[in-house]
C-alpha cells in the first residue's frame, strides 16, 4: 500500500518536472498536516543532498520554516560530514529558528560540518550596501557564494513575505499593483517569474544561484501552488523541487 502511495507520487513527480522544465520534482504525501509534510519533504530534501554532496561541498541556506525543517532532519539524515554551510542572507526579527544563520548552524552542527556565519541586516540602507562589501567577513561570504554547490531555499507568497518582513501599506499595494505572485532570496516575482521588486540586502544573487549546480527548492502546501509554479517559471533548469502531493496536485490543475 505505502509502496503504490509512493509510486504514484513519483509519476505525478516525473509530470510536473516536465511541465515545471526543472530537472525533478520529489512529491511526499500529504499536504493537510503541515508539520507532518515538512517533516517528510525535510527528509527527502536531506535524501537528495546526501546523494550529491560530499566532504568540502558548501551549501548555502535561505531562512522559513521550511528549510529550519531540513536542520531537524539532518541529524539523522547521513549527509557526509565536513560540508560547509553559509547563510544566503543576513538576519531579520521573528523566530530565531528560521534565520538562515542559525539554520546554517544547526546543520553543520548535525552533520560534522562548519559554518560561515553573515551578521548582517536582512534589509540594508542603499548608502550601507557599498561599505559593508569591502568588509573582510562580507567578502569572505561572496567567496563563498561563487563557489556554491547547493543552495537550500524555501519559496514563498509574494505578500505574506513581504507582511512577514514588515513592510508598510504603500510597499503592500504597490506589490499587490504589479501582480507579486511569489518570493524567494528576497526577490520578489510576478506570476512570469520576473523580478518586479528586491530586497535591499547583502546575499546569494540571480546570477550566482543561476550558477549552482544544485539548487533545491522546498516548498509545500496547497496555497503555496502559485507561488511555486511563478518561482519556476524562471528557475535554473537544473532546479531539484521537493513538495507535497497538495501542492502537486494544484499546480497540475492550474498550469
Ligand atoms: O524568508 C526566507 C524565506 O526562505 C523566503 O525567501 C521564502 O519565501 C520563505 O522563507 C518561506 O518560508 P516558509 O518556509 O516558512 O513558508
Amino acid at each position: 500500500q505505502v509502496i503504490r502511495q509512493w509510486t504514484g507520487l513519483e509519476e505525478l513527480g516525473t509530470e510536473l518536472s516536465r511541465k515545471l522544465g526543472i530537472q525533478k520534482v520529489m512529491v511526499v504525501p500529504g499536504g493537510d498536516d503541515h508539520d507532518l509534510t515538512k517533516h517528510r519533504m525535510a527528509r527527502s530534501a536531506c535524501g537528495y543532498m546526501a546523494g550529491v554532496l560530499q566532504e568540502g561541498s558548501i551549501v548555502a541556506v535561505t531562512g522559513g520554516s521550511t528549510v529550519a525543517s531540513v536542520a531537524d532532519e539532518a541529524v539523522t539524515a547521513g549527509l557526509p560530514a565536513g560540508i560547509r554551510f553559509i547563510a544566503a542572507r543576513g538576519g531579520t526579527s521573528g523566530d530565531v529558528k528560521s534565520q538562515a544563520n542559525m539554520i546554517a548552524a544547526m546543520l553543520a552542527a548535525a552533520t560534522g560540518g562548519d559554518w560561515t556565519p553573515l551578521h548582517l541586516p536582512e534589509t540594508l540602507a542603499e548608502t550601507s550596501i557599498g561599505p559593508l562589501m569591502e568588509e573582510p567577513s562580507v567578502m569572505e561570504a561572496m567567496d563563498l557564494y561563487n563557489r556554491t554547490d547547493c543552495i537550500v531555499h524555501g519559496i514563498g507568497d509574494a505578500l505574506e513575505l513581504a507582511r512577514r518582513r514588515g513592510a508598510d501599506e504603500a510597499t503592500l499595494e504597490k506589490l499587490a499593483a504589479e501582480g507579486a505572485a511569489a518570493e524567494a532570496f528576497g526577490y520578489y516575482l510576478d506570476r512570469d517569474g520576473s523580478v518586479i521588486h528586491r530586497l535591499l540586502t547583502i546575499g546569494l544573487n540571480r546570477s550566482q544561484i543561476d550558477r549552482i549546480p544544485h539548487p533545491l527548492a522546498v516548498a509545500g502546501g496547497k496555497e503555496k501552488a502559485g507561488p511555486i509554479l511563478a518561482y519556476m517559471k524562471q528557475a535554473p533548469g537544473q532546479t531539484v523541487l521537493v513538495t507535497d502531493e497538495a501542492a502537486a496536485r494544484e499546480m497540475l490543475r492550474l498550469s
